[in-house]
């Protein structure tokens, strides 16, 4: 799903990796990016569930404004992961209701 080569500006070389987890399932994240990006590259589209139903959300507005992206990072609840930047050995895990 990531895009490594771009019609106008070509290849993109030189990307480190780094690894998180998602739970304890780990997940190759490119070193830099939103962990939403890393998620979404992953295969995984549910970021927490809401409060009274345990509706599932994922990303909405990718711009730190909607909350739906809001996840358990490092143990500190409500992490907006679309403006969270990755980091080495970064625990996410899924928030079901508030935190
Ligand atoms: S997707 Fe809206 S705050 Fe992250």
């Amino acid at each position: 799903m990531r895009i490594l080569r771009h019609p106008i500006l070509g290849e993109l070389t030189g990307l480190k990796t780094v690894t998180i987890y998602y739970g304890d399932q780990p997940i190759s994240a490119v070193e830099g990016e939103p962990i939403a990006a890393a998620l979404l590259n992953a295969g995984i589209r549910v970021f927490r569930k809401t409060a009274k139903r345990h509706e599932p959300r994922g990303i909405f507005c990718a711009i730190g404004r909607c909350t739906d992206c809001m996840m358990i990072v490092d143990g500190v609840p409500n992490t907006r992961t679309c403006v969270t930047s990755v980091r080495d050995g970064m625990r996410v895990r899924l928030q079901d209701g508030r935190q």
